[in-house]
């Protein structure tokens, strides 16, 4: 991909600024730059390799040349917005994320709660929604994606407790980054107008990874609590039911999700 590929592939989206990089530390952290400047809504950095990826709760994420897709979409929000429905914007890029993956490849992602994007049971991408705050005005919020495209995007060490997988592990043909690219940020534009609408919570439970399962939840507070997973809560929290039969709420803060294996449970 190159800036002119990439202007030329989505010049029939309302897209804001669009900048490409060869190399970059974060694309989160140069769109987090433009959130308290004059950039407008919708405007977009794509890297082909990042060397400071971020990921959730100070993960490093890996972006190799060639390999990956990186993107960040700064979005403005709404002139109000509870700070609660800023974890929406993880689930508009994930939904998003599976809808381009189900309409271009015919694949069946799954949505491991809240942030990551599973292909037979491994993370093929991860998204980290940003908001930046100027006091009590939300400038934007920067929805970051990672996507894992051919082999060589798998980090040799795997620092995440699932297995990680990518794209063209699942298809027979050569995927065309750019093609992909604006599939994702169709669904986006799409998905964007719907959030706190019923419909969007419903897609996005569609593809809850293990709901109705007993999974583990993994929080700095409480190290390891086994929960059932029920449903999506109306603003985007996981709703669970402890083995007392107690129902809990989730947001998605520093929780993590580990699914129990070799479990009769499951
Ligand atoms: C995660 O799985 O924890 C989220 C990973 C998000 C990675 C993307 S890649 C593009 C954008 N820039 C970053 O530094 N991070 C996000």
């Amino acid at each position: 991909m190159n800036q002119t590929e990439l202007t030329e592939s989505l010049k029939d989206l309302p897209l804001g600024k669009i900048s490409f990089f060869k190399t970059i530390e974060s694309t989160n952290d140069l769109a987090g730059e433009w959130a308290g400047a004059n950039v407008p809504d919708l405007s977009l950095v794509v890297s082909d390799e990042q060397t400071k990826g971020r990921g959730r709760a100070g993960n490093k994420w890996y972006t190799y040349p060639d390999s990956s897709i990186a993107l960040s979409l700064l979005l403005r929000p709404p002139q109000y917005l509870k700070p609660e429905l800023v974890q929406m914007y993880t689930g508009l890029g994930a939904i998003s994320v599976c809808d381009a993956l189900e309409t271009k490849y015919r694949l069946s992602p799954e949505i491991k709660w809240p942030n990551d994007i599973l292909l037979g049971g491994e993370k093929l991408c991860g998204v980290l929604a940003e908001a930046h705050w100027s006091g009590d005005n939300l400038q934007a919020i920067i929805l970051g994606i990672g996507i894992n495209i051919t082999q060589n995007s798998i980090p040799l060490i795997n620092n995440n407790h699932l297995p990680a997988t990518y794209l063209e592990k699942h298809l027979t043909n050569k995927v065309i980054r750019s093609d992909f690219l604006k599939s994702i940020l169709e669904n986006i534009i799409k998905w964007r107008t719907k959030i706190e609408k019923p419909n969007f919570i419903s897609a996005w439970e569609a593809r809850l990874a293990y709901k109705g399962k007993l999974i583990n939840l993994i929080s700095t507070n409480n190290p390891i609590h086994p929960a059932r997973i029920k449903h999506l809560a109306p603003d985007g929290s996981l709703v669970v039911e402890y083995p007392d039969m107690t129902e809990g709420r989730i947001t998605a803060g520093e929780i993590h999700l580990r699914p129990i294996v070799d479990s009769d449970e499951n």
